[in-house]
C-alpha cells in the first residue's frame, strides 16, 4: 500500500518576523506562473469571524488569558478557517497556503505558554482530522534576529525572549517528529536564497517542477 498524496496544503511556521509572509508570496507568485490556481490565507483569521477571535488573541495585555483558554481560541477559530476556506478550496483543486497553522499553537501555547502537549495534540486531531499540511515549512531564525525584524508590536511579540527561546526550541521538536511533512528552514540567509530552498522542498514533496 502506498501513502495518500501530500494535500496541496502548506503551511509556513516560524516565530516573530522569521520572513513567513514574505516567503508565502514568493512561493504563491511561483506556483501561480505554472498556472496553479492559489489562496492564500493566515492564522490566526481567514474568516470574517475567526478574525474576530484574532483581535482577541493579538491585542491587549501578555496576560489577558489563560494559557489554555488561549489554545481554545485557536484552535476554536482554526475550525471556522476549515470549514470555510481551507477544505473548500482544496477540494476544488487549489493551493492552500497558510502563514502559520496548527504547529503554532503547539509552538506558543505549548511550549510558550506550558499547555499540556498531549492536550493541545488531542485538539489538534479532532479539529484538523485529516486536513494535516502536506508540507510545513518551519522558517528557523535566532530570536533576537526575528524580534529585530518585527514590524509589529503586538501580544506575542511582548512576551519576553524567553518565551520567544521555548517556541523556537518546539517548532524544532515539531520538525524533528514529522520529517516527511516539515522542512526545517534556514532563515537567517537573503529573501531568494530562501525562496530557492522553498521551490527544492515543493518540488521533492509533490513532484512538481517550480
Ligand atoms: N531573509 C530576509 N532577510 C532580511 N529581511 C527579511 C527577510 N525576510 C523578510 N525580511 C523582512 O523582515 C520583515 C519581516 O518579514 P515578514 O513580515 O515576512 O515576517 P513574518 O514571519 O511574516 O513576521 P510576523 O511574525 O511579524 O508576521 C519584513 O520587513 C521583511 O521585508
Ligand atoms: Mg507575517
Amino acid at each position: 500500500m502506498t501513502a495518500a498524496a501530500p494535500l496541496r496544503f502548506i503551511t509556513f511556521e516560524g516565530g516573530e518576523g522569521a520572513g513567513k509572509s514574505t516567503q508565502i508570496r514568493h512561493l504563491a507568485n511561483s506556483l501561480r506562473a505554472i498556472g496553479a490556481e492559489v489562496v492564500t490565507t493566515r492564522e490566526p483569521g481567514g474568516t470574517p469571524g475567526a478574525e474576530q477571535i484574532r483581535a482577541l488573541l493579538v491585542e491587549g495585555g501578555a496576560g489577558r488569558w489563560q494559557a489554555e483558554t488561549e489554545g481554545l481560541l485557536h484552535f476554536a477559530a482554526r475550525a471556522e478557517h476549515l470549514a470555510a476556506i481551507i477544505r473548500p478550496a482544496l477540494a476544488a483543486g487549489k493551493w492552500v497556503l497558510c502563514d502559520r497553522f496548527a504547529d503554532s499553537t503547539i509552538a506558543y501555547q505549548g511550549y510558550g505558554q506550558g499547555v499540556a502537549l498531549d492536550w493541545l495534540w488531542t485538539l489538534r486531531r479532532h479539529v484538523v482530522g485529516d486536513t494535516e499540511p502536506g508540507l510545513t515549512l518551519m522558517l528557523d531564525l535566532p530570536v533576537e534576529a526575528g524580534l529585530a525584524r518585527a514590524e509589529t508590536e503586538q501580544r506575542y511579540e511582548r512576551m519576553g525572549l524567553a518565551f520567544h527561546r521555548r517556541l523556537a526550541d518546539g517548532f524544532r521538536e515539531i520538525a524533528a517528529a514529522a520529517p516527511e511533512r516539515c522542512w526545517l528552514i534556514d532563515a537567517a540567509r537573503d529573501i531568494t536564497a530562501i525562496a530557492t530552498d522553498i521551490r527544492a522542498a515543493v518540488t521533492a514533496r509533490y513532484g512538481i517542477a517550480l
